[in-house]
């Protein structure tokens, strides 16, 4: 067992992530590129900190943070040590091959399913839900409160379509950290992501068309996409880039589609996030061949480090791109706050909100217009991002530890799902029953998709706090997984 003596570059006094996560993030990259070994014991805390020249409180938050994360752990009177399971050990799974076929889409079963991952007895690895503790009940009930004081006629008018503009000018200044400059006339409030993509969806389509999805995809737009009469066509997907550029060009050149629908930026369930330059490609492509994208972006805010990725929106430069976003992931999933930028489409999707539900609700797009105004959105959002990380890779440290060692994760930079294959004849649906037995939900990977693929894949959950509970259920599921497996080699004997 040997002791480190670490040379380490200056800390970045401007950067977004505050010193102590900057100190674990370095310390981390020294386990995940060998420097620092499995039994390895971490500086100390008082060499660490005249090092960097930081507090000790600083150094003690780090290696708090990398506790949190499951990759070192403290022995009491000697220090902090690399544990023997913090090497990310686990491949992640590779570009999806979705059959090139354009299929009909059932969501009939998905629907039982989601009704069943959603029970909130369950151990519910299965939703993308978090912990109500994540979200500024406090403050946004105090500006409902104020809202309704403040508006007791307005909040029970008809509003009208476009929405309230207070929210519209608030969401076209953030927009602006997405690299897009909008005017608030080019939003329209909607009732959350899922209206926006509905709405989108039937500007830019009639029954019977069908529409360009990633495989795996989020299975409510396929619910959508059924509810509206379209078919669906899979293109392969990397778990890091998400759509396959070739392939979209392969399929719009053919005239088999001319809308494609996906999620730029750490998307559900696949955690991908495009490059600037394939964004900018994916525009190229929508105005070579007259084709429209539907974006959802609900994730965006949501990456571990850096700047916040752009939109595709940012780069559309003939109206080509039906932006859709929401509240859900960072504020309130409940207040059912959501916009669309409809491009080219702006008068068709007003048209269709008006016939599907005539207006948002007043109140919740007042108090999210006065959230977003001054009632700390950064600061809540930076804080949300550190939370996510530290727990999706407590999750990950997790699946090392308990589930089959030819497990394939996928390693997203931002969100809060991981997508998990099991190689092999795994079925992923019958995991799911016996999961649901032992009072643990999980996403089975089939909901994922029109071709009924995805048998030996699941979703998990990781924006769930740590807890005994979620950690014996990640043990029961692993021990679950490798039951199965030793069923199916039996049974290949
Ligand atoms: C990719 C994606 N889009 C949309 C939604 C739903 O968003 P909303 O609650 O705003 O309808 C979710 C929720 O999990 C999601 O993961």
């Amino acid at each position: 067992m040997k002791t480190l003596q670490m040379t380490v570059s200056p800390l970045d006094a401007a950067s977004e992530k505050s010193l102590y996560e900057q100190v674990a993030d370095r310390l981390h990259g020294l386990i995940q590129n060998g420097t620092l070994k499995p039994g390895d014991r971490l500086p100390s805390v008082r060499k660490l900190k005249q090092q960097l020249s930081i507090s000790m409180s600083t150094v003690l938050e780090a290696y708090r943070l990398l506790e949190d994360r499951g990759v070192v752990s403290a022995r009491p009177q000697s220090g902090y040590y690399v544990k023997s399971t913090a090497l990310d050990l686990l491949d992640e799974p590779s570009k999806s091959s979705p059959p090139r076929q354009v299929c009909d889409v059932d969501s009939s079963l998905t629907f039982r399913v989601i009704r069943a991952i959603n029970d909130p007895n369950m151990v519910q690895l299965g939703p993308a839900v978090q912990c109500m503790e994540n979200f500024p009940l406090n403050t946004m009930n105090r500006l409902m409160g104020q809202v309704l004081r403040a508006n007791p006629e307005l909040v029970h008018s008809y509003g009208t379509v476009p929405g309230c503009e207070e929210l519209r000018r608030e969401v076209a200044k953030r927009m602006l950290n997405a690299g897009c400059s909008v005017s608030s006339d080019e939003i329209v409030v909607t009732t959350g992501t899922t209206e926006s993509i509905y709405l989108a969806l039937r500007a830019a389509t009639q029954p019977g068309c069908t529409v360009i999805i990633e495989s795996p995809t989020y299975y409510s737009a396929l619910e959508v996409l059924d509810s509206i009469g379209l078919k669906a066509l899979e293109l392969p997907t990397d778990p890091r880039q998400g759509m396959c550029l070739d392939a979209l060009e392969t399929v719009l050149k053919s005239g088999q589609a001319k809308v494609c629908l996906l999620v730029s930026n750490y998307s559900n369930p696949l955690g991908s996030c495009m490059s600037d330059r394939k964004k900018k490609a994916i525009v190229e492509l929508l105005n070579r061949y007259d084709a429209y994208l539907i974006e959802d972006d609900v994730y965006g805010d949501l990456g571990f480090s850096g700047d916040r990725p752009k939109a595709i929106k940012a780069f559309d430069t003939e109206n080509r791109v039906l932006y859709c976003s929401s509240i859900s992931k960072t504020l309130s999933p409940g207040l059912r706050v959501g916009w669309c930028l409809p491009g080219c489409y702006q008068p068709r999707v007003e048209r269709l909100k008006v016939v599907t539900n005539n207006m948002t609700a007043v109140a919740p797009q007042l108090a999210v217009a006065a959230f977003f105004a001054n009632g700390g959105y950064d600061r809540h959002v930076r804080q949300l991002r550190r939370t996510y990380h530290s727990r999706m890779e407590r999750m990950r440290q997790a699946i090392q530890d308990y589930f089959p060692a030819e497990t394939r994760v996928t390693r997203p930079q931002g969100g809060h799902v991981l997508w998990v294959e099991i190689p092999g004849k795994f079925d992923a649906d019958e995991l799911f029953e016996e999961a649901i037995r032992n009072q643990i939900s999980i996403a089975p990977g089939s909901i994922f998709s029109a071709s009924n693929t995805f048998h030996n894949c699941f979703r998990l959950n990781s924006g769930l706090a740590w807890s005994e509970r979620v950690d014996q259920a990640m043990q029961t599921l692993g021990r679950l997984i490798k039951k199965q497996m030793a069923r199916r080699i039996l049974a290949e004997d």
